[in-house]
């Protein structure tokens, strides 16, 4: 948008200018083609012997609108002087048109009268005989008298004197002229305005060049920031998966390239990084087996009943955690592929699942929501996932109610709602750390691993997606997933 406004200002600045340009030029062609045409009357006139020249310039073909007089003074009344460029335009067309020199005017006077401005050019006939029966100075040359020039101004003050017309008269006087001349010939004109765009291509070209620049702007535009879509995508992609994100293609502009190399460096890092974590974790997890399997061999050993009952208690807790953590490396190594699944059955699924596994809660398990809805996912994994919460709601909260909201933003809403003790506020995030578990589930002997919110939430956020947890105003905890579709 930036970019296009600058360029409309810039094409309305150029029309501008142009116009401006244009009417000047017109102008000052007009002015020297009238300059022109008085000048060819006047040398008509002035080749002529000085008794003919009245009968002469009566049968003057004159363009419209155009008229010219002998006077003994020239027309002087309601006119004021010319200003500079037309008169420099005047006498520049008047002298590249070349007079004899025997017949050169005594005198030349440039004034302006009217508005519209009537051009009034007079000239000093060349010989100082009277001719008899001339009228005197006509009072005024057409148009309207005095009020305001072409530009509003009024005609100068020096205009009303009794000796501005003696004033002109010398003025006008050409070097050489020996004496004012004795009559003169005037000629006047109202120069049609100026039309700016005369050509007739010149309004299409401009519009055709404007939709092209505008065109070339917004596709220049277009073509930049693509690559900021791709690299947000590609973030976005290995946000996802970082193990199968495609690498961004190094192709274009130097900027570009660089940008997806380092883009794709970094995700390299981060994948080395995940596995390097995961293989340390299944490798301590691997290594552990073999010294809790000795260990339980030796406690067989042990004589007091008690203390080897407690020890062996211990040991197969490890064992568990081993385990568990084993599977949990194999979680975030899993190479699960992305298909298309119905949610709302695989919530029904997992429910229905865990109504066989604990048939005295068969019916504090609910689903509500849509009959379906398809989703793009890696079905184990989201099923482990949502499994782990609905085990939690039934394990801690005697009861799993899951509600399925509709699409919102592209976003699927899952709640999990349970009737027990909740979680509270300053454990809500540490909840979903590996092993943590709250003093009252190590007590009632849940046994868990701690392990289930952890696997959960990396499932989920593997998805794109967040779980969060709240407690409910009434009792129990609600465990939320948003998933992006
Ligand atoms: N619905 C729930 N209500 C109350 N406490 C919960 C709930 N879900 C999880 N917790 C607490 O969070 C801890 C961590 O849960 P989790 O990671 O699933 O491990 P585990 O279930 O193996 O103990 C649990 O031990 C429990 O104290
Ligand atoms: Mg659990």
């Amino acid at each position: 948008m930036i970019l296009l406004s600058g360029f409309a200002l810039i094409q309305v600045l150029g029309l501008l200018i142009h116009t401006l340009n244009q009417v000047k030029l017109g102008k000052l062609e007009e002015e020297q083609e009238f300059a022109v045409r008085a000048v060819i009357i006047y040398r008509h006139i002035a080749m002529a012997p000085p008794q003919e020249r009245a009968a002469m310039l009566a049968k003057e073909p004159l363009p419209k609108g155009d008229t010219a007089v002998l006077s003994l003074l020239p027309p002087l009344q309601g006119t004021y002087p010319m200003p500079l460029p037309g008169r420099e335009a005047i006498r520049a067309g008047i002298f590249a048109y070349g007079i004899p020199p025997d017949i050169r005017p005594h005198g030349m006077i440039l004034r302006v009268t009217g508005n519209p401005a009537r051009y009034v050019v007079s000239f000093g006939m060349p010989d100082n005989l009277l001719l008899p029966g001339l009228p005197p100075a006509p009072l005024q040359m057409g148009g309207a008298q005095g009020g305001g020039g072409p530009f509003g101004l009024g005609p100068p003050p020096d205009d009303n004197g009794p000796f501005s017309v003696l004033n002109q008269l010398f003025n006008g006087l050409l070097p050489g002229a020996a004496l004012p001349p004795v009559y003169w010939l005037t000629i006047s004109s109202t120069l049609p305005p100026v039309v700016p765009w005369r050509s007739p291509g010149f309004a299409s070209a401009f519009i055709i060049m404007t939709l092209l620049g505008a065109l070339m702007i917004t596709w220049a535009v277009r073509e930049l920031l693509a690559p900021v879509k791709t690299l947000a995508a590609a973030a976005e992609a290995l946000g996802r998966d970082v193990v199968h994100a495609p690498p961004l293609p190094e192709t274009g502009p130097l900027e570009i390239v660089t940008a997806a190399r380092s883009f794709n460096t970094m995700a390299a890092r981060i994948r080395r990084f995940v596995e390097d974590r995961t293989f340390l974790l299944t490798a301590i997890g691997h290594d552990l087996r073999t010294p809790i399997t000795r260990l339980k061999l030796r406690a067989e050993y042990m004589e007091d009943d008690e203390q080897r009952a407690k020890m062996l208690a211990d040991l197969d807790e490890m064992e568990a955690m081993v385990a568990a953590t084993l599977a949990f490396g194999r979680d975030a190594a899993a190479t699960e592929p992305v298909a298309r699944l119905d949610l709302a059955s695989l919530l029904r699924t997992i429910l229905d699942d865990a109504a066989d596994g604990d048939p005295d809660h068969a019916d504090a398990l609910t689903y509500s929501g849509p009959a379906h809805m398809p989703v793009r996912a890696r079905p184990l994994a989201l099923k482990r996932a949502v499994a782990n919460l609905v085990g939690n709601a039934l394990k801690y909260g005697e009861a799993a109610r899951v509600t399925l909201h509709p699409l919102q933003r592209g976003l699927a809403r899952i709640d999990i709602e349970d009737d027990g003790p909740g979680i509270p506020q300053e454990e809500m995030e540490r909840v979903f750390e590996p092993f943590r578990r709250l003093e009252g589930s190590r007590n009632r002997e849940t046994g868990g691993s701690g392990l289930g919110l952890s696997i959960a939430r990396n499932i989920v956020r593997a998805h794109g997606g967040d779980i969060t947890l709240a407690n409910r105003p009434e009792r129990g905890l609600r465990a939320t997933v948003v998933l992006p579709v």
